[in-house]
């Protein structure tokens, strides 16, 4: 090989080594949003190698280059097979092979140790591992040791420094005595507005409206996210909890759970007599209601609705905002308190985003 030819190999090789690579799984409203910053400055030193939704999946460079991917993956693609992205990303020669899940599917996230323990690194919107059984949590923490790394920023808070925050605390010895918070975006929506002049189904339907819900809203009213989100916070504090530990407290009477989506949108107004009852209790305290997660000193851990004062910091929250007051063993007299937006895609896809170009 002429020294030319040589140069430039050797070249091509350094840049490929210097690059990320990244697969993504889920173009979905988060994965979507992802795309869309995978094309701006801040993502330049990032290839996309693969992308996939539930059905079809590309791995084609000039497919992925193409700005409506998202829309053409069904076109365009080939069949789902996990086997092929993984060999796209072990093709790019990138010194950096990052798999990106933005789904929520449970099947993908029992994926996450194993791809862990082959050399790949994890980022997740997905709280199916971090927040399921705790032997998921366990395989996770055993392949964690092996050197690979696992953004889960976009797991909690859609991306607010609470995760970071506290393994800096840890790190620094510093421990989780107390959390206290509002996990959800649409419950703190929810509560935020109710105030007894609306009846509660009227703001449900606002919300879902305004796309805070999800299409079913028993997804969020029955806490069991909130759960999940706490288990999450719980365990990388060192509360090794159990699914079963987190008492919860769904807003979804046993009489609306079985329905199908539609017929349980059309008795939404089942919901209406029993918060109004709650509301106006709380209301003779001089308090208002709100969709609380807690953990107190000895573990135990609680998801539901809550009576708190007006003093109470849940009880100045805005639109979508998501709280997490942390009491440790330094933020002891007050509690250390993040809070600010704590749903949406933008913001989520940059939580991914910047766990990705972490591992650079
Ligand atoms: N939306 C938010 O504001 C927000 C905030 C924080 C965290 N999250 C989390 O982010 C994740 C994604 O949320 P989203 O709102 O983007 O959901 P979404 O709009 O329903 O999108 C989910 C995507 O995952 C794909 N998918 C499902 N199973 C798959 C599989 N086996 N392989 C590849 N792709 C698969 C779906 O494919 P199809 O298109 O074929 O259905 C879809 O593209 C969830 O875990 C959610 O809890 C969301």
């Amino acid at each position: 090989m002429s020294a030319v030819l040589a140069e430039r190999a050797a070249g091509v090789r350094s840049e490929a080594s210097s690059t990320i690579a990244i697969v993504l799984l889920g173009t979905g409203v988060v994965g979507g949003a992802l795309l869309k910053l995978l094309n701006t400055a801040a993502a330049g030193s990032l290839r996309l190698v693969g992308a996939a939704n539930s059905r079809r999946q590309q791995t084609d460079p000039a497919s992925l280059a193409r700005r409506n991917l998202r829309e053409q993956l069904n076109q365009h693609g080939v069949p789902r097979d996990n086997a092929s992205l993984l060999t796209a990303l072990d093709a790019s020669g990138a010194a950096v092979k990052v798999i990106i899940d933005a789904t929520a599917s449970t099947t993908l996230a029992a994926r996450h140790a194993e791809w862990l323990a082959h050399g790949y690194h994890v980022v997740t919107a997905n709280k199916a591992l971090a927040g399921g059984e705790l032997s998921g949590w366990r395989a996770l923490q055993a392949a964690l040791a092996n050197g690979g790394r696992y953004g889960d920023s976009a797991t909690v808070g859609a991306g607010l420094p609470v995760l970071s925050t506290l393994r800096r605390l840890r790190t620094c010895g510093d421990g989780l005595l107390t959390l206290e918070g509002v996990f959800s975006g649409s419950l703190s929506w929810l509560f935020n507005q109710y105030d007894g002049s609306r009846p509660f189904s009227e703001l449900l339907r606002e919300a879902r409206h305004l796309g805070y819900t999800e299409p079913d809203p028993r997804s969020d009213l029955s806490g069991e996210d909130v759960a999940r989100k706490l288990l999450i916070i719980a365990r990388n504090a060192g509360f090794a909890l159990g699914t079963d530990e987190v008492q919860v407290e769904g807003l979804v009477p046993a009489s609306l759970r079985e329905l199908d989506t539609e017929a349980f949108l059309a008795r939404l107004a089942e919901l209406d007599v029993p918060l109004a009852a709650r509301h106006a209790e709380a209301k003779s305290r001089g308090c208002v209601l709100r969709f609380l997660a807690r953990l107190n000193q000895r573990g135990h851990a609680r998801v539901g609705l809550a009576e708190v004062p007006l003093t109470h910091p849940a009880a100045r929250l805005y639109g979508t905002d998501n709280q997490f007051a942390l009491t440790t063993t330094r933020y002891h007299a007050q509690p250390l308190v993040i809070q600010g937006p704590g749903a949406g895609p933008e913001v989520t896809a940059q939580a991914l985003l910047g766990d990705v170009l972490a591992l650079g």
